[in-house]
């Protein structure tokens, strides 16, 4: 097949179940999703020209993991997109197990994305390359073949190259394996974005304190916020710990202080970025306002995807909202970003309330996809708990100082849940999208991000426990 049939193949299947697709009562209103198939990574965030693109991991012909291909959005405001044609396939001998993920650069007014070829040979052995594409509009990409082989010292797990300028220099830093099981960051330096030498491991096992930690690191991303250096990466192979690291994969960062000459990365402890049960392999870029902005997968990998509601109608998965990022008090802080305010409608707002007791509605305060601002919480005793339609909840308990989220996981019909410690609750941030449920805790200080699949027709919201707050409430539809 020609690279054009790669791409007609992939626009026919989107264009024949786009009517399925959208009789899905789960489809979400407000988030990035495929247009058919299974989407994970979000790949390749840049405002260029002005523009915001996000290109995701995409299977067009199945709701299972597969052969890789870019798929891609545009928006001028982060909040109305429109569906691209797929930027790569994987139609190349070096790519031809998937274009895996990666990210973008503008560079003298072009746009290049950097992803990893991956290579399944007939043997069963795996290759990676890290590949370039080039455009000048943003649309169309010119596949320039790979620019970084494997280098010694590395498993063919390697991958998920992050590209930055800094100082007139160019800089990836690829997620790896060494021989030996570990997962690592490594970092490489570039004056063409051609030609590319590497710096050395900047973590991984052994480096700053890390034991084991994992026996692959995925999809790093490597930025500056506040005077720090901040290395995102998604570990896999942690073992549960505490209320940390219960999803299968993790994702979170670690802030320190990265000497480019030497590669020395000094950086403190690993701190998860999202509290719920389906956040990953999160990208950030920054914006022309200076925002630095991130995105992740709002889903999980899983070997067996079939029990999710959405596969009948043959797509799965979806991105987080856009998060902007601040560093406050060494702390990361995640906040919607405010252009979502545009997609508010219908206010409600219930000043001082006092609730005590079980179960309560309040007036007006239902739906499925909404947001919900909850402030000025105070004389919360006992506990305080929000059941979001019948499906998942959300418990305070200002004793132990635990904020958890509950939820029926549609595999196994089971209740469970995720828990964090925090200091005290002043705030809840709730977007309720039609499957989904994103909850800032204390303006952005901790994240819960978790699919759900209630009854479509419940709108319910009950409240309970011993508390005062004012709400306020806004239908999310963006009709
Ligand atoms: C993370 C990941 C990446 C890889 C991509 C393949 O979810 O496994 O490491 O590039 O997904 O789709």
């Amino acid at each position: 097949m020609t690279e054009i049939d790669f791409f007609k193949k992939a626009s026919e299947e989107a264009e024949r179940n786009r009517h399925l697709v959208q009789q899905d009562p789960y489809r979400l209103k407000y988030h990035l999703m495929p247009p058919v198939g299974l989407l994970n990574d979000p790949n390749g965030l840049i405002q260029f020209n002005g523009v915001y693109h996000v290109f995701y991991q995409w299977n067009p012909f199945d709701t299972a993991h597969g052969a890789k291909y870019w798929g891609h959005y545009t928006s001028r405001d982060l909040v109305h997109w429109k569906e691209e044609p797929v930027a790569l396939a994987p139609d190349q001998w070096y790519d031809r197990n998937g274009c895996y993920s990666g990210s973008a650069i503008e560079y003298e007014g072009k746009l290049y994305l950097f992803y990893t070829g991956n290579v399944k040979t007939e043997d069963g052995r795996r290759e990676t390359y890290q590949c370039l594409a080039v455009s000048e509009d943003g649309i169309h990409f010119a596949k320039k073949g790979p620019v970084l082989e494997l280098p010694e010292r590395y498993t063919a797990h390697f991958r998920d190259p992050k590209v930055w300028e800094k100082d007139g220099h160019f800089y990836m830093v690829v997620g790896a394996q060494t021989p030996n099981q570990e997962g690592a960051a490594v970092l490489f330096a570039s004056k063409d974005l051609y030609h590319w030498e590497e710096q050395g491991k900047i973590a991984g096992a052994s480096m700053n304190g890390l034991e084991d930690f994992g026996y692959m690191w995925e999809c790093p991303d490597l930025f500056e916020l506040d005077g720090q250096e901040i290395l995102l990466v998604s570990p896999q192979g942690l073992e549960p710990s505490g209320f940390e690291y219960h999803n299968l994969f993790q994702s979170g960062y670690f802030a320190g202080k990265l000497d480019y000459e030497k590669a020395i990365f000094k950086h403190g402890s690993f701190v998860e970025l999202d509290r719920g049960f389906d956040f990953y392999a999160p990208q950030t870029f920054k914006d022309d306002s200076g925002r630095r902005i991130l995105y992740g997968w709002m889903g999980m990998t899983d070997e067996d995807e079939s029990s999710q509601p959405t596969v009948p109608y043959r797509w799965i998965h979806a991105l987080t909202m856009p998060r902007v990022l601040e560093m406050i008090n060494g702390r990361l802080i995640q906040k919607p970003v405010k252009e979502l305010k545009k997609l508010r409608k219908d206010k409600m707002e219930l000043q001082n309330m006092e609730i005590s007791g079980e179960s309560l509605q309040l007036d007006g305060l239902s739906g499925k996809t909404a947001e919900l601002m909850l402030e000025s919480l105070k004389n919360v005793r006992g506990m305080f708990k929000i059941d979001f339609r019948n499906e998942a909840s959300l418990t305070y308990n200002p004793d132990q100082k635990e904020i958890q989220l509950q939820r029926r996981n549609v595999k196994t019909g089971m209740q469970e849940s995720r828990t964090c410690k925090i200091s005290s609750l002043s705030e809840l941030h709730v977007f309720m999208d039609q499957s989904s449920l994103e909850i800032f805790i204390n303006g952005g200080e901790e994240v819960f991000t978790a699919r759900y699949f209630p009854d479509p027709e419940d709108e319910t919201i009950f409240f309970s426990g011993d508390a005062g707050f004012s709400v306020s409430m806004w239908n999310l539809e963006d009709k």
